[in-house]
């Protein structure tokens, strides 16, 4: 059956966690939709994992909207959550309508996710009145870095505590239909989840929030070059893929790759002609 938000709504009240993962592409989000994942995030750590930018801030609408699409394609039973790139929605509420919107029309999918509290309750209230779910996104928000001096935990000072919750409860406020708390103290997150009635979706945030997301190729080893504290490896894929392309190379230069039940036959007499 279709996650959607009332799924997620349903999972917070009866307890059940939520699972989140990233995806960017067609086979991977099929692979993650068959496996039962409630949601896939086409996050715009897109610039980073599969683009090879430094931070997120270089990704564009239409880097979002092509990766979108892609992932829509793959997802049958998945909610697709879209992230609104850097300054496509800061810029003001039409701005923020208008691309929200594109990123359901145009990427197919099922709501997006802006990051920003109290600043972007405006834009939150609007994009949910034109009928598109919005997951909000708190703490260390990574369009943020230059703000924050860097990928830092938020959060640890009282009164940066108090920000973060009265953040939360804002965009509760303001219609979001669920809310990421990146990198923010575990305890900090437990109260937040604790007092909000919309699921929190937690990453670097401890296991007290209603659900967990992970950018995939950091859960599943393909992503060398920065590994923050908060990501378990739950696979070696890169060992295996490493194993796989150093094999790939080997028969192919050895002739051992392809062997005869990777070809195709051919009459003798039809060959001989041609000689
Ligand atoms: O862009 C992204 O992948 C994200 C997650 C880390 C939550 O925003």
């Amino acid at each position: 059956m279709k996650n959607t938000i009332a799924t997620f709504q349903e999972m917070k009240e009866k307890g059940e966690k939520i699972t989140m993962l990233t995806a960017y592409d067609y086979s991977t989000a099929k692979l993650m939709d068959e496996c039962g994942i409630n949601g896939i995030l086409i996050g715009d750590s897109l610039g980073m994992v599969m683009m090879g930018y430094e931070d997120t801030l270089a990704v564009t609408m239409e880097d979002m909207i092509h990766h979108t699409a892609c992932v829509a394609r793959g997802a049958k039973n998945t909610l697709v959550v879209a992230d609104m790139p850097f300054m496509s929605y800061q810029t003001g509420v039409r701005d923020a309508v208008i691309n929200a919107g594109r990123l359901m029309k145009e990427g197919r999918a099922n709501c997006v996710k802006l990051e920003g509290g109290v600043t972007v309750c405006e834009q939150i209230r609007a994009i949910t009145d034109a009928s598109i779910p919005v997951m909000a996104h708190i703490g260390m928000t990574p369009q943020s870095v230059n703000a924050f001096g860097g990928f830092k935990v938020q959060g640890k000072s009282d009164e940066a505590a108090k920000k973060i919750l009265e953040d939360a409860l804002k965009i509760e406020e303001a219609g979001a239909f669920a809310v990421v708390l990146e990198c923010v103290p575990a305890k900090l997150a437990t109260l937040i989840s604790e007092r909000l009635t919309i699921p929190t979706i937690g990453i670097g945030a401890g296991a007290g929030c209603d659900g967990q997301i992970l950018v995939y190729q950091d859960a599943l080893a393909m992503y060398g070059d920065f590994t923050p504290k908060f990501v378990k490896k739950f696979a070696d894929v890169g060992a295996l893929m490493r194993q796989g392309v150093a094999e790939y190379i080997k028969e192919t230069k050895e002739g051992t790759f392809p062997a005869p039940e990777h070809t195709f036959k051919i009459d003798d007499e039809v060959i001989e002609k041609l000689y």
